[in-house]
This record gives C-alpha cells, sequence and structure tokens, in this order.
C-alpha cells in the first residue's frame, strides 16, 4: 500500500508538499506517554471483553511499554511519513510484536484517540500548573505579612488616592491568582471525561467496556455523546481561557513591578539576578523578567483567539482543521510554566524600601478622605465635608505644604469642627488603622487575611 495505515484505496502515495503539510508529528510527539497509556487501557480492555486474547493483549502492552522506553532514550525515529504520534507508535509497535500489533486499533479511531491524548495532557499540566501558583501565592502571602505595615500610596488613575500597606497589595494579587486557580480546577472537571469508545464518530460495533478505561486512565466521566466527544475543543478554549487571565494577572504585576523598580518610584528593588543590563547605558539594571512576562501575555491572549476561531465554523463531527489546537495549547503551557515558575522563584526576593514607599504616601494628600471622614464624624454632611477638605488641600498645595502641615488656626479656618486632634487622622498610620474591617488595609487586617489565605491555600 501507498501508506501502511491507510493507503488501500490510494493509487499514489501523497505529493511530498502534501505529507509535509498534514504531518503533525514534529508537535504532538508530545502526546506521545499519554497516547501509550491510552493504548494500554485500551488494549487491556478489549482482552477484558473478548475482543483480543489475553496474550495478544500481553504482547502489545509489553510492546507499547518498549516504545515508551524507546522514546524516554531519544531512540524512536519519528517519521513523517506516518503523518502523526498515534501512527508512529502504531507502526513501531507492528514493527516489534508483529500481528497483535495490527490489532490495537479495533475499535478505535484516531479521532477518539487524540481527544483522550489531549485530555490526559491538560489534565496533568493543570495539576503542575495549580501547584506553580500555588508556590507563587505562598511568596505573596509571606511578603504580606512581612510588609503588612509597611505604608505605601495606594493610587486609582495612577493618582495617589489613600494610603494602604503593602502587604494589603500584595494580598490583592494573591486573591486574583487564587480566583485563577480555583478556574483552573474548575476547568479539569470537564476535561477529566473520557472520549475513548467514541471512535470516529458514530461509536463501535464492539462490546467495549468503556467504564473500564475510564477507571484505569483516572476518568471520572464517559463522554455522553460520541459526535460531541470527537469534534468539541470547548476544554481546550476553557483552558486558554483560564490561562489567558492568569497571564493579565501576571501582567498586570508586571506593569506595577517595573514601575514601582523604576527610580521615579523606587518602591522595591530585586535582585540582580532577576535583571539584566544596557549594552550602551552602564547604569541601567532593567526589569527585564516582568517586562517579558507582560510581553508574553499577548501571545497567550492570542492563542485564545486562535483556537475560538479555530473551532466556530467547524460542523459534527471531526474535521482535521482540529489538528491545528495543538500547538496553541502547548505554547500557552510552556509560556505559562515558565511565568508562573519565574515569579515563584523571585517574589520571596523582592526588598521593599519602606521609606520610599511612605515618602511617596506623605506626598498627595493620601490623608483628604480621611480628614472629610473626621468631619462627618462631628456632624458636617460628607458632601459639605468634601467641599471644606478642597479648598484646604488647595490652599496646602499653594504654600508647598502637606494637610498636615498646616497649622491648627488654618484649618478651623476652612471649618469650625476641626480641633486638635484632627492631626492624628492626617497621618499615614492613623489612616491605614482606620481601615479595620474585613477587606480593609489596617495591619492587623492584613496580618489577618494572610491567615485566612494561607488556611485557603493549604485546603486547596
Ligand atoms: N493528527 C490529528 C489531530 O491532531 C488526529 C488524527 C485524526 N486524523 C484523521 N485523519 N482522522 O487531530
Amino acid at each position: 500500500p501507498t501508506n501502511q495505515s491507510w493507503g488501500g484505496r490510494f493509487s499514489e502515495g501523497p505529493d511530498a508538499r502534501v505529507q509535509r503539510f498534514t504531518a503533525s508529528v514534529s508537535f504532538d510527539c508530545r502526546l506521545a506517554p499519554y497516547d501509550i497509556r491510552g493504548s494500554i487501557a485500551h488494549a487491556t480492555m478489549l482482552a477484558k471483553v473478548g475482543v483480543l486474547t489475553d496474550d495478544e493483549r500481553d504482547r502489545i502492552v509489553a510492546g507499547l511499554q518498549d516504545i515508551d522506553g524507546e522514546i524516554h532514550r531519544g531512540e524512536l525515529e519519528w517519521r513523517d511519513d506516518l503523518e502523526d504520534v498515534h501512527m508512529n507508535i502504531e507502526a513501531r509497535l507492528t514493527e516489534r510484536i508483529g500481528e497483535a500489533g495490527k490489532k490495537l486499533h479495533t475499535g478505535r479511531s484516531r479521532n477518539d484517540q487524540v481527544a483522550t491524548d489531549l485530555r490526559l495532557l491538560l489534565r496533568e499540566e493543570i495539576d503542575d500548573l495549580r501547584a506553580e501558583l500555588a508556590r507563587l501565592r505562598a511568596g505573596l502571602i509571606d511578603l504580606a505579612e512581612r510588609e503588612a505595615d509597611t505604608v505605601m500610596p495606594g493610587f486609582t488613575h495612577m493618582q495617589v488616592a489613600q494610603p494602604v500597606t503593602f502587604g494589603h497589595h500584595m494580598l490583592a494579587w494573591e486573591a486574583m491568582l487564587a480566583r485563577d486557580s480555583a478556574r483552573l480546577a474548575d476547568t479539569r472537571r470537564r476535561v477529566n471525561v473520557l472520549p475513548l469508545g467514541s471512535a470516529a464518530l458514530a461509536g463501535t460495533t464492539f462490546p467495549i467496556d468503556r467504564p473500564f478505561v475510564a477507571e484505569q486512565l483516572g476518568f471520572d466521566e464517559v463522554a455522553e455523546n460520541s459526535l460531541d466527544a470527537v469534534s468539541d475543543r470547548d476544554f481546550v478554549i476553557e483552558f486558554l481561557a483560564d490561562a489567558a487571565l492568569v497571564m493579565t494577572h501576571l501582567s498586570r504585576m508586571a506593569e506595577e513591578l517595573v514601575l514601582w523598580i523604576s527610580p521615579a518610584f523606587g518602591f522595591v528593588e530585586l535582585p540582580d539576578r532577576y535583571c539584566t543590563g544596557s549594552s550602551i547605558m552602564p547604569q541601567k539594571k532593567n526589569p527585564d523578567v516582568p517586562e517579558i512576562v507582560r510581553g508574553k501575555t499577548g501571545r497567550v491572549t492570542g492563542h485564545l483567539m486562535a483556537v475560538l476561531t479555530l473551532m466556530k465554523g467547524q460542523p459534527l463531527a471531526y474535521n482535521r482543521d482540529n489538528q491545528e489546537d495543538k500547538e496553541p495549547l502547548f505554547d500557552t503551557l510552556d509560556t505559562l510554566r515558565d511565568c508562573l515558575g519565574l515569579y515563584a522563584d523571585m517574589m520571596p526576593h523582592i526588598r521593599v524600601d519602606a521609606p520610599a514607599c511612605r515618602r511617596a504616601a506623605a506626598r498627595g494628600f493620601a490623608t483628604a478622605t480621611d480628614l472629610a471622614d473626621y468631619l462627618v464624624r462631628r456632624g458636617v454632611a460628607f458632601r459639605d465635608a468634601h467641599e471644606i477638605v478642597g479648598k484646604a488641600v488647595r490652599a496646602a498645595q499653594e504654600g508647598g505644604l502637606d494637610l498636615a502641615d498646616l497649622p491648627l488656626d488654618t484649618l478651623r479656618g476652612f471649618s469650625g469642627a476641626i480641633e486638635e486632634d484632627v492631626y492624628q487622622v492626617l497621618t499615614l498610620d492613623g489612616s491605614v488603622a482606620a481601615r479595620d474591617h474585613i477587606g480593609g488595609t489596617a495591619p492587623a487586617q492584613v496580618r489577618a487575611a494572610s491567615d485566612r489565605a494561607r488556611k485557603r491555600l493549604s485546603a486547596d
């Protein structure tokens, strides 16, 4: 035959260019260990229901295990003319064990096979990514605790808004990543469903035992509909959406780190080993790790768009278009693993310059809201208090002073409700300590929130 897997009805082999164009083994060889596990479960099931003899099963299983070893040792030569990972492994099996190898594909198609492989791989990768997320989250919680008392400016519109604690900011990052982890766990439930048994699209005429295969491979469920199971890649899309959100969060963190490291802010320093230099400017120490993370976010978001677009025009059931799902998925997995790993390594080593953070919070009238709240507690309506403080800010600004620098007489000129004790609410520490409720920035709350975050993390 012109092709050992499907050549029967063909009068000539594929054009060389067609062969190169349609082959996927250069990238789907990454599925090999999962393909072998799936095949072993399938052969074991075929023997259980009497389609294969026990002897055939044993030879298939031993042959596949040997091939697994060959692949690990880099000895198997992947052949483009065998198209993909599935046919490369099957061909090698028959080469090694003869006739029994030709029976492995009974009651199965590459369509349900590839969907199974992909789900096995993704399930494992999700578990690894969630472990990396957990490592990063643990680092952020430690940092939050360490810097629970460090006052920094909180921003809205990138303008100084109100003082917050550095620890509170770290727990905001951790909260985003906690949701990402929960989303991945939820996606995993829909990934962990067995397609095998759907065969090409309609099921198979053999008396297969799908729950037995599911159990061997650790799938929680058997896919309900064969047409759906071989054709939809929504589980890939869902994962890519989760991944795009993870990257979006890492990118926002990157943006803040880049700003904070800039001497104009000077809030934090990164160890030299996480930075690189300039080829021309000798003084430069650049925050390349966060910058590249921010840059890589674009490709992951792009991969989500790619697979959504790949899916949108496909009629049921399997179409070869789906071969294009793998490179975006694999690249996303590698990108996430790298970025999360680097962040998890790096975050515990961030050095916070607490005095610089405090100086920045002291500029920009960060306690103006506290003064307005003070007036409200003395019976002034909030909207009136807002205007009074606005005028005080303008006067302070014109004099080049901060609110706390204005003498009591000057302050009382804006409102008779102001008394000597006003200076307590105008301090940065007073301001943060006063936001003393669940979700607030007070150091005591940050410590309590760190405890809760750590408990949630260990229950994850
Ligand atoms: N390599 C294909 C894929 O990645 C799987 C094989 C299905 N091919 C086929 N001609 N039915 O989706």
